[in-house]
């Protein structure tokens, strides 16, 4: 229920279309009834047994009030005008436009009431689509490695679907048809309380035996959305990688793994739609066992002339009972399918839910530029609980160039993303201009930074909007003046659109020394004080290798630079260089320095120099 509300919370301010909607419900419902009330005089004037005398007592035009007893006289007394006037052929043309008007105007209202419910469902889903989009880009990156991909996209997409799908489809069951079966009792009622109280016990029983079917559904709704989720994994990582899988014959151990998910899927759909559907034919069934019951109650005091109703009213009692059996029979399919939008919702809630452990403090510190440097204090870090770095120290300060060299795994990428806090230190403070960087305003600090990552992370758009990436309203002069300096500008000029030329999925349609040229100009342009440069470790060909290599060096010269490099040529004009290994500063000094201690740089280097 908390669930539910939470999900309707997205409607707000409820005051917009609540009231008109109601309104519009209101009326579809009432003139929906009255053409089954109608059906009474119908009879009487077909069968012949409209009685002057019972009529007599409707001769006077009856006084005003919001009643039934107000609307019935209102028609008797109407009916009994026309009968006078035109005879019998008159009353049921009169009995018939009324129907007729009245199915108009039923119509027309639940029309009106379908688009303001429409405009509600569209909200709805649109502010909660905005909302899980929010929160996610909001999350620390940690969160990211931990959470399955698939299953969060599955949650974005799917279990929003069926958010949409389950509840806010039946938002129109739960608010109309209560109103509905509401007013078709009253009607019921105000025709014979006998009858009608006989009737209402139905509505427990039938509710108890739902309950108790749907009960387990939300469970198996979990499962299915699950595995969901994992299908979604399977294919993302099938389509990402169908170079490798082709090249490695593995196309069937894929389609195993699909086959093997998709294939317990659609068991637990089975399984769910074997409860789910139960519920309507169940309550159709419970209703139908009232309906004989009545016949045969009702019926019988009919025939033996104790009932205060006559033959027409009974049909049209009978008939009005019966509509009611629709309205409970979708409650009770929309219980039960509730109850996996539930499931669903309640998946969804848990990432909107989850708190960033990354975040800018309430109050944070004016940071308007870089001034002196960055200092590294005592740092240690671990990602669970091995330790990928310990007790590190160091000071970068302004326009200087600090590289980080070491075996694979020894840690670099993970010091050099502490820097703008894509991670927090597990123990020490990382320092800027004197203050710690949790002090800071997140935007504000990563505003002074460029980050140029060892895989180039592109976007699928054009070469133009990939660099201008980040920087609002950049010109067309300055994205050029950065590709110049990035060593891009020629490859660009060449491609078909130019500058306006789509890459492709990740960058897809360019090689892997354009895309890392393409994330420099990015850094360029961004023309940020303090550089984070992860060197890539895919080897290039050396005509490449030089202009990415010339790129990066005109980009670090006159900035703070932090560079992790698997090149070492590119590091020897460092201000100092630390060689880290197994998340430990083994080594520090400059180049000349370290190549003549016998040590793990000079053994780094003499390994390149082959
Ligand atoms: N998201 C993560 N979750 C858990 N462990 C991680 C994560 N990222 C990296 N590690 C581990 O942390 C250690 C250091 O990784 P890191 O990427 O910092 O190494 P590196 O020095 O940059 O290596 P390379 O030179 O290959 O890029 C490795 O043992 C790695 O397995
Ligand atoms: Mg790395």
């Amino acid at each position: 229920m908390k669930t539910y509300l939470r999900i309707l919370s997205y409607a707000k301010p409820y005051g917009k279309f609540v009231p008109t909607y109601i309104i519009y419900a209101f009326l579809s419902i009432v003139f929906g009834l009255l053409n089954f009330t109608l059906l009474k005089p119908l009879f009487d004037v077909i069968f012949e047994q409209v009685d002057p005398e019972s009529l007599a007592k409707y001769i006077e035009k009856p006084e005003f009030s919001f009643s039934l007893e107000y609307f019935s006289h209102l028609f008797n007394y109407n009916f009994l005008q026309v009968a006078e006037e035109h005879g019998k052929m008159g009353t049921l043309y009169y009995v018939c436009a009324i129907i007729v008007v009245s199915v108009f105007l039923a119509n027309l209202f639940t029309y009106l009431a379908g688009v303001v419910l429409a405009k509600v469902r569209a909200t709805v889903i649109k502010r909660m689509r905005m909302d899980i989009f929010g929160q996610v880009s909001k999350l620390h990156i940690g969160y990211f490695s931990n959470e399955r991909k698939g299953d969060l996209m599955s949650k974005m997409t799917n279990d929003v679907q069926e958010v949409e799908n389950t509840i806010v489809q039946s938002l129109r069951v739960v608010f109309r048809e209560p109103m509905t079966i509401i007013l078709y009792f009253s009607v019921l009622f105000f025709m014979s309380p006998k009858l009608t109280i006989f009737t209402i016990l139905i509505i427990p029983i039938t509710g108890a035996i739902i309950g108790g079917i749907t009960k387990r559904l939300k469970k198996k709704a979990v499962q299915s959305q699950e595995s969901l989720g994992r299908i979604v994994n399977i294919l993302d990582e099938t389509l990402g990688g169908m170079r490798v899988i082709k090249a490695f014959n593995a196309e069937l151990f894929m389609r195993g793994k699909f086959d093997q998910e998709t294939d317990y899927y659609a068991g637990v759909n089975v399984n769910m739609a074997r409860k789910n559907e139960l519920a309507s034919p169940i309550s159709q069934f419970l209703g139908v066992f009232v309906v004989a019951g009545i016949l045969v109650y009702g019926g019988g005091l009919v025939l033996s002339g104790n009932s205060d109703l006559g033959a027409s009213d009974f049909i049209t009692y009978i008939i009005i009972f019966t509509q009611v059996l629709n309205p409970a029979k979708e409650i009770s399919r929309a219980v039960s399918s509730i109850q996996r939008g539930i499931a669903s919702a309640e998946r969804i809630f848990t990432v909107v839910d989850t708190p960033s452990q990354i975040s800018s403090p309430v109050n944070p510190a004016v940071l308007s530029s870089f001034e002196k440097s960055v200092e590294v204090k005592n740092v240690s870090f671990a990602y669970q609980d091995a330790i990928v770095l310990k007790n590190i120290n160091f000071t970068l300060n302004r326009g200087k160039t600090i590289a980080l060299v070491g075996p694979s795994g020894g840690g670099k990428s993970t010091l050099a993303d502490l820097v703008p806090r894509f991670y927090d230190p597990t123990e020490g403070d990382i320092l800027l201009d004197g203050k710690n960087l949790k002090d800071f305003n997140l935007k504000d600090l990563r505003s002074l930074m460029g980050i140029v990552t060892q895989e180039s992370i592109l976007f699928n758009d054009t070469v133009f909007n990939n660099i201008a990436f980040g920087v609002e309203g950049a010109s067309e002069k300055q994205v050029v003046e950065a590709a110049k300096i990035a060593n891009a500008h020629e490859f660009i000029e060449t491609m078909e659109d130019g500058y306006q030329t789509s890459i492709g999925e990740r960058g897809s349609k360019l090689s892997g020394g354009q895309r890392q040229r393409l994330s420099i100009a990015r850094a360029v342009l961004k023309n940020p004080p303090i550089l984070i440069l992860d060197e890539a470790t895919s080897a290039l060909d050396s005509e490449s290798e030089f202009l990415v290599q010339e790129a990066l060096t005109k980009l670090m010269s006159n900035r703070t630079t932090l560079v992790i490099a698997h090149r070492l040529s590119t590091i020897q004009h460092a201000d100092e260089i630390l060689v880290i290994e197994r998340g430990e500063i083994v080594q520090r000094g400059t180049h000349s320095d370290l190549s003549q201690i016998d040590g793990l740089y000079q053994k780094l280097s003499s390994i390149q120099s082959v």
